[in-house]
């Protein structure tokens, strides 16, 4: 197989370099395709699937499937749009997100998903799950309301802190992020502020204690600019725009 090659990519010819995934090779030309388990320094997880594609005619996750020579790509139609907006609307229901209380308004890949997608409402019944917040850190706090379970910081502490602090334990509508430590408090883990798994959630479930308005609503990343054109959320709520 060549090293390179090129690809369809909404009908636009783009090129690939071999091994790239769909996501990689988008991303390179400067094709956003949304995305919420997925960041480039981590191996790809695949459980949010709004990275859903049309791959040669069949459904497929750009994270993960591997670019071809010649392929068909399919990613802003109408149908993967709607796809994709239903699953947003899953999330948000399946959740408490109540972004204008949230601290983490404006800097949220998932709020900054849901206005690229045009989302007006969660269409489904919100389920109102009541889980608790973790304070038990000096620095950080987890409202475990807000997780998608998209496991970055899983992979973080694992693959990079090298510190395994935080699982997923269960399975679907029981499903949770846990924390690894004698009580499962995040207090009473190996966690540090300064961790790269601190850095990567893309809602507001693990966030900084003391910095929430550092930089205030309206003056953050994607309280102007789209996620298409802005890319991934910066580290913190204390990243302005
Ligand atoms: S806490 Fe954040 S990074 Fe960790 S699984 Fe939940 S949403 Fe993902
Ligand atoms: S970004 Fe591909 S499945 Fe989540």
């Amino acid at each position: 197989m060549a090293d390179k090659g090129h690809f369809w990519f909404d009908g636009a010819p783009t090129p690939f370099v071999a091994g790239q995934t769909i996501i990689q090779a988008a991303a390179a030309a400067g094709h956003y395709i949304p995305h919420l388990c997925y960041r480039p320094e981590f191996p790809p997880h695949g459980s949010c699937k709004l990275c859903s594609v049309k791959a040669n005619g069949k459904f497929t996750s750009a994270c993960f499937e591997p670019v071809t020579e010649g392929m068909k790509v399919e990613s802003e139609t109408p149908e993967i749009q709607g796809y994709r907006k239903r699953v947003v609307q899953m999330l948000f229901a399946e959740g408490n997100h109540y972004c204008p209380f949230c601290q983490q308004s404006g800097n949220c890949q998932l709020q900054a998903v849901a206005y690229h997608l045009g989302m007006e409402d969660t269409h489904y019944a919100h389920q109102y799950p009541r889980r608790e917040l973790d304070a038990s850190h000096p620095d950080t706090m987890i409202d475990h309301d807000r997780c998608i379970l998209c496991e970055l910081c899983v992979r973080a502490s694992r693959d990079v802190d090298h510190k395994e602090v935080f699982g997923v334990s269960g399975r679907g509508i029981h499903a949770r992020l846990v924390v690894n430590s004698a009580t499962g408090l995040l207090g009473d883990s190996r966690f540090s502020a300064s961790d790269v798994a601190a850095q990567v959630c893309p809602v507001g479930a693990i966030v900084p204690k003391r910095a929430a308005f550092a930089v205030p609503i309206g003056q953050r990343r994607y309280d102007h600019h789209d996620i298409g054109e802005s890319g991934d959320a910066p580290p913190s709520a204390t990243s302005p725009e």
